[in-house]
């Protein structure tokens, strides 16, 4: 009896041991909250930006109208078309015999040959035009006139096939002078959204107009007057970055001098901007120039961050340390004077003149972008020369160099090195542990354009998880890395305007959405502490590398790697402590996590997940919200419990303690 009743607990015992997944050691994490490895950078998270994929224009910036001062190409008026309606009939064509200064230098003619019901001009917008119901759109454009009456100019928002009008207005007193005319129109209430629409300025009546600098602008963010789309501002809003690395990237460089981001060309009255081509394949209007991104941190109290122009441009083509760079030199002290100097400043009363006499705050230059590619091994001098005169006046701000300093040669140590990484998620998880490595006496880190390649056009759920397992390595590490930011930023998912793929925030002239990775930099950023919690980790499950046919066939074997990757901050006012966890692998996966140091642990938390079926899951313009973070309040934590990490997903734990 005695025995039979010991196989029955026996027996039990392993039963119950088999079913809870305890048959082979289970993972587990031990977190020790008397200690503490590294204060978390309060700038961890930011932004990288830079005109590509259409990100400004057709992007964040307002604007409708593309090609709004008739440079995109220099033998056809693209973007533009004739309107003749009932016997209407006329011609449109480039004319560059009308300059307006020496900037708008081309202008559209529009040769009205036959009156009719109405002629004019369209225009069709970056993939159309936003149309929303009740909205007031600011309208505004230069023109001169010859040979016509009294008939008023009708500016309208209306569908593609001229039928339906969504918002008109009327311009009068077109003469023979160049002159600004403005309007606004505003769609009623009735209107619905839709970006298939046209921009048309029409007459019923005579004569031959040349129009130039056509804009037209809805509502912004902050209600900027040259400003940005209020739901593209808004989801970045949302991610709560620290800062803004701007201009470039590769648009900071330019394919040639001519055509590198010359800042002083992109200051001032749209009337004195000219545009520029851009390396990534069409012409930048800077309509977002230097102004516009201080106040885009403004308008989201991130830090700007800097990056001049070095003397390097892409097609490999450089100018040596010395006389021939100090003009360049000289110019970045004029733009952080532009940015920092007070009114009384050549540099900040322009910056005055142009609207904003309140100085920017400014503790990072970049000097250049991705100097490794100079393979003349001009970058150490070229650095020491911006270094020296940029601290000599300048001694507060932190100088981020482009390469490591082992590329470095005689030449100051930077106080920051920006690295760059693209790679597979795969190539993101097995490097997840990169900065646990790094020195902590040198130059301190800003990762400062990085992506797993997976997704189109923007990342799909497999390269959220390589992001995240990445996150964890930077935010465990974030003594050493200070600052981070994915590159590309943005993609206008139209076809024909992405150059770049995968991308963080996509959208078109309607909406916009975040991918997966977009979401889980947010859960990142949103639950973070200021301290990084050391864990100690057994029986984390593995994943074996997939390998291509490629290195397969050359006889590689595939590596392994854990499956699983975590990082665990507190935020020492509150006691909150945040455990981030990645599971790679396509199974749920039981951890035990056991919390010592703490007096008490509360046994009410909340669990944040993101997840998604298999890796290829993702969303897009027509299912923007396929997978977004899914909050739930739980009970029965304490100082050691278990929980599920169900298949592919991003987790947030997050845990009260006293
Ligand atoms: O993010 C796209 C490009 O990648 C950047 O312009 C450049 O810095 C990098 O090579």
């Amino acid at each position: 009896m005695r025995i039979s009743k010991s196989i029955y607990s026996i027996s039990f015992l392993l039963l119950s041991v088999f079913f809870s997944g305890d048959l082979f050691a289970q993972a587990s994490l031990s977190l020790d909250l008397s200690k503490s490895t590294a204060s978390v950078s309060p700038e961890l998270y930011g932004l990288m930006t830079e005109e590509i994929n259409h990100a400004f224009d057709g992007g964040l910036y307002a604007e409708q109208i593309q090609n709004r001062i008739f440079k995109d190409n220099s033998k056809s008026s693209d973007h533009w078309s004739v309107v003749q309606d009932g016997n209407g009939k006329g011609a449109i064509a480039l004319d560059d015999d009308n300059p307006i200064n020496k900037v708008l230098t081309v202008c559209l003619r529009l040769n009205i040959e036959t009156p009719g019901k109405r002629v004019g001009v369209a225009n069709d917008g970056y993939w159309g035009i936003a149309v929303k119901p009740q909205t007031t759109y600011h309208c505004s454009f230069y023109a001169k006139a010859s040979g016509n009456d009294d008939t008023p100019l009708s500016v309208s928002i209306e569908s593609n096939d001229g039928q339906t009008t969504y918002a008109t207005a009327q311009v009068r007193g077109i003469n023979g002078q160049w002159k600004n005319y403005t309007a606004t129109l505003t769609t009623s209430k009735d209107v619905k959204t839709t970006s298939e629409a046209r921009f048309v300025i029409s007459t019923t009546g005579k004569g031959t107009y040349l129009f130039n600098l056509v804009s037209l602008f809805p509502p912004t963010y902050n209600n900027r007057p040259n400003g940005n789309r209020t739901d593209i501002m808004q989801i970045l809003a949302d991610m709560k970055p620290s800062f803004l690395r701007f201009p470039g990237g590769n648009y900071l460089e330019g394919d040639k001098f001519s055509t590198r981001f010359d800042w002083k060309k992109t200051i001032g009255p749209l009337d004195q901007r000219p545009g520029h081509e851009s390396p990534w394949g069409y012409r930048s209007t800077d309509g977002t120039g230097l102004l516009e991104y201080l106040e885009w941190c403004e308008d989201l109290k991130m830090q700007p961050l800097l990056a001049v122009f070095a003397g390097y441009v892409l097609k490999e083509d450089y100018i040596e340390a010395g006389p021939f760079l100090q003009p360049f030199v000289n110019d970045a002290l004029d733009e952080i004077e532009y940015v920092t100097g007070d009114v009384n400043t050549k540099w900040g009363a322009e910056r005055a003149r142009d609207g904003h006499p309140k100085p920017f705050k400014l503790n990072y230059v970049e000097i250049g972008n991705e100097d490794e590619y100079d393979g003349s091994g001009s970058y150490s001098g070229r650095f020491t020369q911006f270094y020296n005169a940029i601290k000599a006046k300048y001694p507060d701000i932190k100088i981020i160099s482009t390469v490591g300093e082992d590329d470095l040669h005689e030449a100051p140590t930077p106080d920051i090195i920006d690295e760059h990484y693209y790679r597979s998620a795969f190539e993101m998880e097995e490097d997840a542990a990169h900065y646990d490595r790094y020195s902590r006496t040198g130059p301190k880190i800003f990762v400062g354009e990085w992506a797993t390649m997976r997704g189109r056009p923007t990342n799909d759920f497999g390269a959220a998880l390589g992001d995240a397992a990445w996150m964890t390595g930077m935010e465990r590490n974030s003594d050493v890395v200070i600052m981070a930011s994915y590159a590309p930023l943005f993609v206008n998912v139209n076809p024909g305007a992405m150059q770049w793929t995968p991308d963080l925030i996509g959208y078109n002239a309607i909406s916009v959405y975040g991918s997966p990775s977009y979401y889980a930099q947010k859960m990142f950023n949103t639950y973070i502490g200021n301290e990084v919690i050391p864990i100690a980790a057994k029986n984390i499950p593995t994943q074996i590398q997939k390998l291509n046919k490629k290195d397969s066939a050359a006889g590689a074997q595939p590596k392994t790697i854990p499956a699983m990757f975590y990082v665990a901050t507190r935020n020492t006012q509150t006691g909150t402590v945040f455990l981030n966890m990645v599971n790679t692998s396509g199974e749920a996966q039981k951890v035990k996590i056991n919390l010592t140091g703490a007096r008490k642990v509360s046994s009410k938390g909340m669990v944040v997940t993101l997840k998604a079926d298999k890796p290829e899951d993702t969303n897009s313009i027509t299912d923007p919200e396929n997978i977004i973070p899914v909050s739930s309040e739980t009970k029965g934590w304490g100082k050691s419990f278990s929980e599920s990490f169900p298949a592919y997903s991003i987790t947030v734990l997050q845990i009260e303690t006293k």
